[in-house]
C-alpha cells in the first residue's frame, strides 16, 4: 500500500453564524499541515501489462499511437521516483490494467443497466440526472482545469451515483466532447459504495460513445503504480463537522506539444496517472470551450436522488458542506490561473433544498477561489 499525499486543513471554527451575509463562506481561520492519505487497491483488481500492449491501444483511432511517457509540462515529476515507495509497483515497462473479467462479473451481478445510465446526455434532457456546477462563461479556448475536491463518504443505493468533478467540454450537444474527472461513489460501476478516483469521457454527448475509467479503450495509463489508477479508492479520516478538511487536488491538462489530455492527482508530490489521447476527440482535440466544477447525481426515475458533496447544503458552511477550492483554469496560452468571479456562473437544474452552490469569489490565501456545494438530494424537481 502506498501513501497518497494530500492536504489536511485544520480549521479553527470561529463562529457558525449561518445567516451572516459575510462575503466569505469559508471564514474560519485555519492552519494547514500536510498529511498522507492512502489509496487502497485490492491487488487482484489489477494486473501488470506491457505499457505498449495495454488494451486501450486497440481503439481504432489509436492504431499508430505512440505512447507519450511523460507530459512535456512535468518531465521532472515523472522521472523523480525517489519519493514514491516501491510498493504495488509494476515491473519496469509495465502498467497496471484493470481485470475486466472481474469487473464484468461484479457489474453483471448487479441489477444495474449501465447502457441506459451512461449513454444519455445528462441533466437537461434526461430524467434522473441532476447537475450543480460553477461554469466558465468566456468565449475562449481552455487547455485544462484544476481544483481541490473535498472528500466525504456517501451512502448510495445501487443504480445511483454521485460525482464531484471537473469537466472539460467542447462541441454542440450531439457532438459533445467531454472529459470528467474527480471523486465518485458509483455502486453499479464499482460494486461498492466507496469514494473512488473516477474518469469518464465521451465524444458525442454520451449518445453512443463514452465510458468510465478503463471500461473501453481510450485512457492511456503511464503510472506504474497500482495505487495511482482510475478506480482507486480514496482513504480519508474525517467526516462532516470535523475541524480538519480533507481533499484531493485534481488537474486535467492538455499537453501543449501533443494535444493529449493528462490527468494528475495530488499536491506534493503530484502523481501523473495517464492521459486521454488527442486522437479520441473531435472538438476537444484543439482545446475546451467550457470548464465546469461541481457535482452530478443520477438515480433511476422512480427513485429519490442521492446526496451530493458531503450530503449537506452550503448553508451549513464549510464545517459541514461539500467544497471545492483553488479553482484554476489553464488558458489559451497554457498558463494556469485562478478563475475570476466575473467569468464564472453557477448552474443548477433543481431546487435549492435538494442541492445548492454558494460561490463568493476569493476565500483567502489558502483556498483562493472556492465554493460550497451539494446537499441531501431526495425528491428533486427538474
Ligand atoms: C497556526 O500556526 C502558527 C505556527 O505554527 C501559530 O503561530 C498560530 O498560532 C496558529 N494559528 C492558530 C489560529 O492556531
Ligand atoms: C526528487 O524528490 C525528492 C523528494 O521530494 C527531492 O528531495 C529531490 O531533490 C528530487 N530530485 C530531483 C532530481 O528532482
Ligand atoms: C481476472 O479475474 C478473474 C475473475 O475474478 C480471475 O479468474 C482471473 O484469474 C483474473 N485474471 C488475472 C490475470 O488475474
Ligand atoms: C456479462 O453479461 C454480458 C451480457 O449479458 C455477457 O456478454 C458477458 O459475458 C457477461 N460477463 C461475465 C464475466 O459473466
Ligand atoms: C456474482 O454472483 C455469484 C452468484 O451469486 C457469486 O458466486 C459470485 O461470487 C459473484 N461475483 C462477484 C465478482 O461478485
Ligand atoms: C467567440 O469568439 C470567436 C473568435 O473570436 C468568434 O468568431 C465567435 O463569434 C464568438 N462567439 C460568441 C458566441 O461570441
Ligand atoms: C469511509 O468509508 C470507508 C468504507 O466504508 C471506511 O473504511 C472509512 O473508514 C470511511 N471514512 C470515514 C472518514 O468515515
Amino acid at each position: 500500500m502506498t501513501l497518497f499525499l494530500f492536504l489536511v486543513i485544520i480549521l479553527f471554527v470561529a463562529c457558525c453564524n449561518i445567516g451572516a451575509s459575510s462575503k466569505t463562506l469559508l471564514d474560519e481561520q485555519y492552519n494547514s499541515t500536510v498529511s498522507d492519505s492512502i489509496v487502497h487497491q485490492v491487488d487482484n483488481d489489477f494486473e501488470c501489462v506491457d505499457m505498449h500492449k495495454q488494451p486501450t491501444l486497440q481503439h481504432p483511432l489509436l492504431k499508430n499511437h505512440k505512447i507519450q511517457l511523460y507530459p512535456t509540462f512535468a518531465k521532472n515529476i515523472v522521472r523523480n521516483r525517489s519519493y514514491s515507495k516501491i510498493v504495488n509497483e509494476c515491473p519496469t515497462g509495465k502498467v497496471p490494467i484493470y481485470n475486466r473479467t472481474r469487473r464484468h462479473q461484479i457489474v453483471n451481478n448487479s441489477s444495474s443497466n449501465l447502457q441506459i445510465e451512461d449513454f444519455q446526455y445528462y441533466s437537461q434532457s434526461s430524467p434522473g440526472y441532476h447537475t450543480v456546477t460553477l461554469d466558465t462563461t468566456q468565449n475562449m479556448t481552455f487547455h485544462g482545469a484544476y481544483a481541490f475536491i473535498g472528500v466525504y463518504n456517501l451512502s448510495l443505493q445501487e443504480n445511483q451515483y454521485s460525482a464531484s468533478s471537473i469537466w472539460v467540454e467542447s462541441g454542440p450537444p450531439t457532438q459533445r466532447n467531454s472529459i470528467r474527472v474527480g471523486a465518485e461513489v458509483h455502486p453499479s460501476l464499482y460494486g461498492d459504495s466507496q469514494l473512488r478516483i473516477t474518469g469518464y469521457w465521451t465524444v458525442d454527448g454520451q449518445m453512443n460513445n463514452g465510458c468510465y475509467n478503463y471500461d473501453c479503450s481510450g485512457f492511456v495509463q503511464v503510472n506504474q503504480n497500482k495505487n495511482y489508477v482510475l478506480g482507486a479508492s480514496i482513504y480519508f479520516q474525517t467526516g462532516i463537522g470535523s475541524s480538519k478538511k480533507e481533499f484531493i487536488a485534481f488537474r486535467i491538462h492538455q499537453d501543449r506539444s501533443t494535444g493529449n489530455w493528462w490527468l494528475t492527482i495530488g499536491l506534493k508530490p503530484v502523481f501523473i496517472i495517464g492521459y486521454w489521447p488527442k486522437q479520441l476527440f473531435t472538438h476537444l482535440s484543439t482545446g475546451a470551450s467550457l470548464i465546469r466544477f461541481g457535482g452530478q447525481t443520477y438515480a433511476p426515475p422512480n427513485m429519490d436522488s442521492p446526496p451530493m458533496g458531503s450530503g449537506r447544503l452550503p448553508k451549513e458552511k464549510l464545517k459541514n458542506s461539500g467544497f471545492m477550492g483553488s479553482l484554476q483554469i489553464i488558458d489559451s496560452d497554457y498558463n494556469q490561473n485562478d478563475v475570476k468571479p466575473k467569468d464564472m456562473m453557477p448552474y443548477s437544474d433543481t431546487d435549492t433544498n435538494c442541492y445548492d452552490l454558494w460561490y463568493h469569489g476569493d476565500q483567502g490565501p489558502f483556498w483562493h477561489q472556492a465554493f460550497l456545494y451539494g446537499g441531501p438530494g431526495g425528491k428533486c424537481s427538474i
